[in-house]
């Protein structure tokens, strides 16, 4: 069996890469555990980048099959190990992450992408926080990070409309930073971290604790409210029933 997350770290770069291409890089609970531990190996690491494996997806959003017949509980408890083993490890790394955005990052990936310090996309890349159409909400930020990013209005229409940015879209409101041919994606991604990798260590690390102050006290209260309403949509029936029609490959019926 591949493993679900591969760590490349050399020198003072980690290159980290979600391994599961056949299902676009969706996060399981066991690619969330490797994917945490890979962000615990890299403490030392000066710069890091978070990419997906394959040429279609970053990340296709958290495991749908996995959550489709969750409790409130279990996917409260879901939210948060997504929380604690990745999202706060990536803003509270003390080196600045970049997300290479090679394709899909919806939901979960979107989420990720908007953990990171800095995001580079494809020309392919396609983002957004479609959870609505299974039923559902963002639960790892993709609420609170992304309303801090591209403004409210365009956030409140990109969760309500379930839309999905191109590449050029995203850049245009912010939600990247810069966009590039799909083959010089890892060029790229690679001469940043590199580049941080030469700037001052301690500097850079106050200088991105001081960034993440910049929203901490009311961000993290939302998150908290963001994941105790998203659990409490699990049994509803457009849950289970937008989660089923992805499983089964057809439209769903909502109420
Ligand atoms: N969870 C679980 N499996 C997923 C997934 C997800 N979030 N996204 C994709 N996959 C799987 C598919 O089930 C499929 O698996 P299969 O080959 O065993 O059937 C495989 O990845 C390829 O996906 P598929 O839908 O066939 O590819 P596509 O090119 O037609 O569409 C997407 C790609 C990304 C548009 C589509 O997969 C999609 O909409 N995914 C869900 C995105 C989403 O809503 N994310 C938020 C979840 S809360």
């Amino acid at each position: 069996m591949p493993k679900p997350v591969d760590l490349d770290h050399t020198a003072d770069i980690a290159r980290i890469t979600i391994n599961r291409p056949d299902s676009l890089n969706a996060l399981t609970k066991e690619t969330i555990e490797a994917l945490s531990d890979a962000l615990d190996r890299t403490q030392d690491a000066r710069a890091v980048t978070i990419t997906g494996a394959g040429d279609e997806a970053f990340i296709a959003g958290a495991d749908i099959g996995y959550m489709q017949d969750l409790s409130t509980t279990e996917a409260y408890e879901f939210a948060k190990i997504g929380h604690d083993k990745v999202m706060r490890k990536i803003a509270g790394h003390p080196a600045p992450v970049i997300a290479a955005i090679n394709g899909y990052a919806f939901g979960g990936g979107c989420e990720v992408a908007l953990a990171c310090d800095l995001r580079v996309a494809s020309e392919n890349a396609t983002i957004g926080q479609p959870e609505l159409d299974v039923g559902i909400i963002p639960s790892w930020g993709g609420i609170q990070r992304l309303a801090r990013l591209v403004g409210d209005e365009r956030a409140r229409r990109m969760v309500f409309f379930s839309q999905r940015l191109s590449a050029k879209e995203a850049l245009e409101v912010g939600l990247v930073g810069e966009v590039v041919a799909q083959e010089e994606l890892d060029e790229r991604v690679r001469t940043l971290a590199e580049d941080l990798a030469d700037r001052p260590k301690i500097a850079l690390q106050a200088a991105k604790e001081a960034f993440t102050r910049v929203h901490e006290a009311p961000l993290s209260a939302g998150l908290a409210y963001e994941q105790r309403l998203w659990s409490g949509l699990f049994g509803t029936h457009d849950q289970r029933e937008g989660m089923a029609a992805f499983v089964e490959k057809r439209d769903p019926i909502f109420e």
